[in-house]
């Protein structure tokens, strides 16, 4: 993993959303030999907020072509209508779609209006096979090591799946809804397997509350305790952290952005 500490939240959406473009520049080209198009992996939560806003501006200064762009969400709660504010289809509509500027159909998040969950999410898996797998997924991680909605003691080569929310999830994610007993107990979301198809990743995380997910996930063991610790077998991963979020690794083990 490349590990770059940047001093601040603002910093971070900004060296990241640079490494963002940079890799869908470089899908884009790979991409023009078979006339596909780059395809973007986007993630809910406040983390990657600054970044999105950063690659539209990278964007209008013709730094990354979003023509033709499609994004696929990680996850989304089960038992929420698409329409609630807080579905991550309309989160990905307000902070991704609408400020990357892509068309609605080019955005994609799993389908949990049915009564099949199962189906939908092997639909899902299958959906990201037909554009040609991700290219550049962008990830937060939660306080307890989750990417996407992929709790503690999820196996590593985990699909697309139906996931029960963990407490320490649902009371963090709390301060989206009214009260914890409006957050959702089950979601879909990309499994770890399916995170590590993609061709590169960019995991953005700020603030001290992160800083033992992300010490787990950089010098622990591989370890489905620590999800996140999932991303040493992928090849191709950048971290973006400010010093809060990385308090508690060794300075050996990260470069100054
Ligand atoms: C949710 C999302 C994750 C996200 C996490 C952290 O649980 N499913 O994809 O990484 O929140 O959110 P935040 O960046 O707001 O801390």
């Amino acid at each position: 993993m490349d590990v770059i500490v940047v001093p601040d939240a603002d910093r971070a959406g900004i060296v990241a959303a640079e490494v963002v473009a940079d890799e869908l520049a470089a899908a884009g080209r790979r991409r023009d030999e078979d006339g596909s198009r780059p395809v973007l992996g986007v993630a809910t939560g406040s983390s990657p907020l600054d970044a999105y806003r950063h690659v539209a501006e990278l964007a209008r200064l013709g730094r990354v072509d979003l023509a033709g762009v499609s994004a696929f969400a990680l996850d989304e709660y089960i038992g929420l209508p698409a329409d609630h504010p807080e579905s991550y289809h309309e989160v990905v509509d307000r902070t991704v779609r609408v400020p990357l500027g892509l068309p609605p159909d080019a955005v994609h998040v799993p389908d949990t209006g049915t009564s099949d969950h199962d189906a939908a999410a092997a639909a899902y898996d299958r959906a990201i096979a037909d554009a040609g797998g991700i290219d550049v997924q962008i990830l937060g991680i939660g306080a307890n090591g989750h990417i996407g909605f992929n709790e503690p003691g999820t196996p590593l080569d985990s699909r697309t799946h139906v996931v029960e929310l963990a407490e320490r999830t649902r009371s963090d994610n709390a301060r989206f809804f009214g009260s914890i007993d409006d957050v959702p107990t089950l979601a879909i979301t990309q499994g770890l397997g399916t995170i590590g198809d993609s061709l590169c990743a960019v995991l953005i995380a700020t603030g001290v509350a992160k800083a033992e997910a992300i010490a787990a996930m950089v010098a622990g063991p591989v370890d489905p305790r620590c999800p996140a610790s999932s991303l040493q077998l992928h090849g191709r991963v950048t971290v973006v952290l400010d010093d809060a979020a990385a308090s508690r690794l060794d300075a050996g083990r990260v470069r100054r952005g």
